[in-house]
């Protein structure tokens, strides 16, 4: 953790930074607005100086800060986590949204795919409290080593070096995946509790696409996608011929219309708007 002695306004700051994300994200969590404004974001990225990089003004590239005083980490930036991968820490703001969109409840289990240094994996502890218990998975050792050694105070999350696409953390109210696939795990269909939340980019090769939340309403699943992304691809996921799907779909519009998640077999149809191996996004009300 880094000595913040010489920055007395940071507390400040994080709270006005997580009031910037509350407005930006149009969050109604007042919790999570909470979460923002407690977790310190610099115990997640190292030492600085660090490289942040706009999200209103991507092509400009990164811009090193010109020190390592924290509160520069205290904006709805980018931060790099490895520049050369184009791997970030992401968008506040964003990430806030698909977590406000997850609906997390004291108490409940989290599993959290692609943690990177595990700065999401805390605010999402905080949104379940001691009792709630967050799996944050991620399949690059050395940042699962990273975000293991971040989390150390948060006693009820674990990490785990591995697969969060294979990997089975048995059951869960709630699945942030936290990177791009072109279609959904069995296991996360699987693992969701009767009114279990899925939030989950499904993206083409160039990374853009869509996000999609799916809510588990027993026999049935509502879909609806709720935003564009542009996300860092999910390794481990990748099947041509879904993407191919995904891409027929994605050209063909109208994925704002989307409305279940169908799991039973049955024959193409036209409602059906995305019909992948196992799973159907279909037009048809649950
Ligand atoms: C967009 S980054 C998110 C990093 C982190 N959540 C953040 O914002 O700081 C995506 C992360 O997912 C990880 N990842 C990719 N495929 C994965 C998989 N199959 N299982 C677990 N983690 C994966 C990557 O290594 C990367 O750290």
């Amino acid at each position: 953790m880094v000595d913040n002695q010489p920055y007395p306004d940071l507390d400040l700051q994080r709270r006005w930074y997580a009031e910037e994300i509350r407005w930006n994200a149009k969050l109604q969590s007042e919790r999570l607005v909470k979460a923002f404004a407690t977790v310190p974001r610099e115990g997640f990225l190292g030492r600085g100086p660090w490289h942040i990089l706009s999200a209103t003004q991507p092509g400009g590239g990164y811009t090193k800060t010109s020190d390592a005083d924290p509160r520069h980490l205290s904006h709805n930036v980018l931060v790099a986590i490895d520049a050369r991968r184009s791997l970030n820490n992401g968008h506040p703001s964003f990430l806030a949204s698909l977590i406000d969109q997850l609906n997390l409840r004291d108490g409940e289990a989290v599993y959290h795919v692609g943690c990177g240094t595990g700065y999401y994996s805390a605010i999402i502890a905080e949104m379940v409290g001691e009792h709630g218990r967050v799996v944050a998975v991620e399949a690059d050792k050395t940042l699962a080593r990273r975000a293991r050694r971040n989390l150390k105070g948060y006693r009820q999350v674990e990490v785990l070096s591995a697969d969060g696409f294979a990997h089975d953390p048995g059951q869960v109210d709630a699945i942030l995946v936290n990177a791009g696939v072109t279609h959904l795990s069995p296991v996360w269909l699987k693992i969701l509790k009767a009114d279990g939340r899925l939030v989950v980019p499904l993206t083409l090769k160039n990374g853009g696409g869509q996000v999609l939340k799916a809510t588990q309403s027993k026999p049935s699943w509502h879909a609806r996608f709720i935003s564009s992304v542009g996300i860092y691809h999910c390794v481990g996921t990748k099947s041509r011929s879904a993407g191919s799907r995904l891409r027929e779909a994605f050209a063909s519009g109208g994925a704002e219309k989307v409305r279940s998640l169908r799991l039973d077999a049955h024959e193409r149809n036209r409602n059906c708007w995305l019909h992948g191996r196992g799973f159907c996004l279909s037009r048809r009300s649950s």
